[in-house]
């Protein structure tokens, strides 16, 4: 299970935070971006911290506009970049966008938004970012509404040879983790962060 990483719920001193987490083996840093449209809280631009981002990036626009954040973020040369199913933009447009900059697609949904609204893109996309909180916030619980739609996903990949990755985020813990079955990338904020050794909270994820 590879471990992902959200630097959402640091509070204070995210520099030598960061650089306790480049010292972890954590697989990605996860980048939660808000815009204070698509969802309520605006968060703070991370390209500023460029220097202390050794991982490899996984971004996550809770966005509006996509195309101005990829524009944006693309200098961060993230590994993913997962924008939101229910935007109003066209979807098909968005892919190729990413695509363009040699960037991987990831299309993620809310915990109320049905998993068949991704069935038209699991074909062209790397990964499906699967939210098991409300987003918006760090420190939810897990919603277990998350579970059916990670088997289904892991089912249809396997029946019709999808290439895309599963990742779970929101709520994550050594004890949910245990209801993720079928999913590859864990996404865990608080229950790394909010502890002094960040190793051991991943170890005991992975
Ligand atoms: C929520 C974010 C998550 C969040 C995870 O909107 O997408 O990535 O930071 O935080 P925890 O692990 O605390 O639920
Ligand atoms: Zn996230």
């Amino acid at each position: 299970m590879k471990v992902s990483t959200s630097i959402l719920s640091i509070q204070d001193d995210v520099v030598s935070n960061l650089k306790k987490l480049n010292e972890t083996d954590t697989d990605y840093i996860h980048l939660d971006v808000m815009d204070g449209k698509f969802v309520p809280r605006k968060t703070e631009d991370y390209t500023a911290l460029k220097s202390y981002l050794f991982k490899p990036l996984d971004i996550h626009l809770m966005v509006e506009d996509v195309p101005s954040y990829l524009e944006h973020y693309a200098c961060l040369k993230p590994d993913y970049i997962t924008f939101h199913v229910e935007v109003n933009t066209k979807i098909e447009k968005l892919i190729h966008m990413i695509r363009e900059k040699n960037i991987k697609v990831g299309i993620s949904l809310k915990p109320d938004t049905p998993v068949s609204f991704l069935i038209p893109y699991l074909d062209e996309i790397d990964l499906v970012l699967v939210m098991s909180v409300e987003p918006g916030a760090g420190g939810q619980k897990f919603m277990e509404s998350a579970c059916d739609k990670i088997r289904f996903l892991d089912r249809l990949r396997k029946e019709r040879n999808y290439s895309y990755v599963i990742e779970v985020d929101g709520g994550i813990n050594h004890e949910t983790k245990k209801q993720c079955e079928g999913a590859d990338i864990l996404v865990a904020g608080s229950f790394i962060t909010n502890c002094d050794d960040y190793q051991k909270q991943i170890d005991m994820l992975r």
